[in-house]
């Protein structure tokens, strides 16, 4: 069974301002223009297809006036769970929603299946089922007919049923399902008119699946090459230490075995350290962007960052410099996160210089943007590493243990903050890299 949706209408969903009872006098036709062009526009404000069917089931319901709407949408597994609901209880809603097509029996698979069955009333031209009466209609059958149904509906207190498929092209993806406890609530016109707007609905969702595809395969791509990129790195180090365990092996049982078991370990404890430190920062990428926000003056992010940087930078013999305004507009984000990509900025920068020199770091406030810049006079790249600095694991400092998921690790953090980052460099003269924020107005 697919992920239960609540039968919520999203909060920004406005109800639906076309209904049915004011447009039946003009006719079928009139309607379905109409409906369409509602059920469009409520389409193309979504970009995820939970959200646009729960309020496309409360534009439905609102339009057709009756108690309540589910939308069942077929899934991979054969399942028709309701993807959105508004009006039925929770308790019919958890017993009809994991309905299978292989081992259920009810109107909705009948209608998914494009099937009709003597029980029911014949199917319209366009697919749908409708009854004015539930218990007139069930009533009149005998057992044996009956007992094939689940009669669910029935026993919710439902007398009005309609059951319209959602048909993309020749296939049947899904179902609108129509239920009020009144006799003759839904008419037969109003039954035509969602037929009409159902090819709408599966167009919408068309469109969001083939999006979702894409972001998946996105996914998967980048994770592919994330993944690649880990067993290429770590390969290495690994290698090193079965080769350092082989060799001190056989040199257990040797007189001068001593030295060489020493060799041994050092070799074994720098290899394993690496792989420690690749799957840390492999750590900090999935996590990038994943932490609460809130809205933080960049200066004191920048402060934290300067002073987490200093003793790295001492290492090399370089100082740290802030400057700029104290007070800035405020940005959403998170500062651990923001702190961390400064960090990697500034410790890249003194890595880069040479014993003495100083990296400055400066912020300040541009159009509705924060800016925070790192600049130093250091060795600064050609054009072609330019390019490859944000591959991850692209380093230039292998001898000295650099992983090359820095820059990735910043990158991932600026992008998910709504940010972007601007690199400036000169062979030999130096670089700047600038991170750009989006400020929060009114701020
Ligand atoms: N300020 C800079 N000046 C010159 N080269 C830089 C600068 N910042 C980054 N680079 C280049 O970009 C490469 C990638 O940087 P990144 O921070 O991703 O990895 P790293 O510093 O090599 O390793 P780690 O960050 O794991 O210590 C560096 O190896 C270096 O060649
Ligand atoms: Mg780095």
């Amino acid at each position: 069974m697919s992920v239960p949706t609540s039968g919520e209408v999203s909060p920004r969903s406005p109800p639906s301002d076309v209904r049915w009872a004011e447009l039946a006098s003009g006719g079928v036709a009139e309607a379905v223009a109409v409906l369409s062009n509602r059920v469009l526009t409520i389409a193309n404000r979504h970009v995820a297809k939970g959200a646009m069917l729960r309020d496309l089931a409360a534009a439905l319901q609102e339009f057709a006036g009756c108690s309540a709407i589910g939308i069942r949408i077929l899934n991979q597994q054969r399942g028709i769970p309701y993807e959105a609901y508004v009006g039925f209880p929770e308790a019919f809603y958890r017993l009809e929603s994991p309905l299978s097509l292989d081992t259920d029996y009810c109107m909705c698979i009948c209608v998914v299946k494009g099937q009709s069955d003597p029980a029911l009333p014949p199917a319209t031209p366009g697919g749908s089922f409708r009854l004015g009466s539930i218990s007139r209609h069930f009533g009149a059958l005998a057992e044996e007919q009956r007992g094939r149904f689940r009669n669910v509906c029935r026993r919710f207190g439902y007398e009005s049923v309609a059951l319209v498929p959602i048909r993309d092209a020749d296939r049947i993806v899904g179902l609108i399902h129509l239920a009020d406890p009144r006799q003759d609530a839904i008419s037969s016109e109003l039954v035509q008119v969602l037929e009409g707007v159902a090819a709408h609905v599966a167009g919408s969702l068309r469109r969001l699946w083939t999006e979702e595809d894409l972001q998946r395969a996105e996914r998967l791509a980048s994770v592919g090459t994330l993944a690649a990129g880990i067993a290429h790195e770590i390969a290495g180090p690994l290698g090193a230490i079965l080769l350092a365990v082989d060799v001190a092996q056989r040199r257990l049982e040797c007189p001068q075995g001593k030295e060489t078991l020493r060799e041994c370990l050092d070799t074994i404890q720098a290899a394993a350290s690496r792989c420690e430190r690749i799957v840390r920062s492999v750590q900090e990428y999935a996590r990038a962007g994943t932490l609460p926000r809130e809205l933080c003056g960049v200066r004191g992010v920048a402060d934290r960052a300067m002073e987490a940087a200093r003793d790295r930078a001492a290492r090399h013999s370089i100082t740290l410099r802030l400057s700029g305004a104290e007070r800035l507009p405020m940005v959403l984000m998170n500062p651990i996160e923001m702190e961390q990509a400064i960090v990697n900025l500034l410790v890249n920068a003194a890595e880069a210089s040479e014993p003495g020199r100083e990296v400055h770091l400066r912020v300040w406030a541009e159009a509705d943007q924060v800016r925070i810049a790192c600049g130093d006079r250091g060795c600064g790249m050609t054009p072609e590493q330019m390019e490859r600095i944000f591959d991850p694991f692209y380093t230039t400092k292998l001898r000295t243990g650099g992983t090359g998921l820095g820059l990735s690790i910043v990158q991932s953090i600026v992008r998910q903050h709504g940010g972007t980052i601007d690199v400036r460099s000169t062979p030999g003269r130096g670089s700047t890299m600038t991170i750009a924020l989006p400020a929060c107005s009114g701020a």
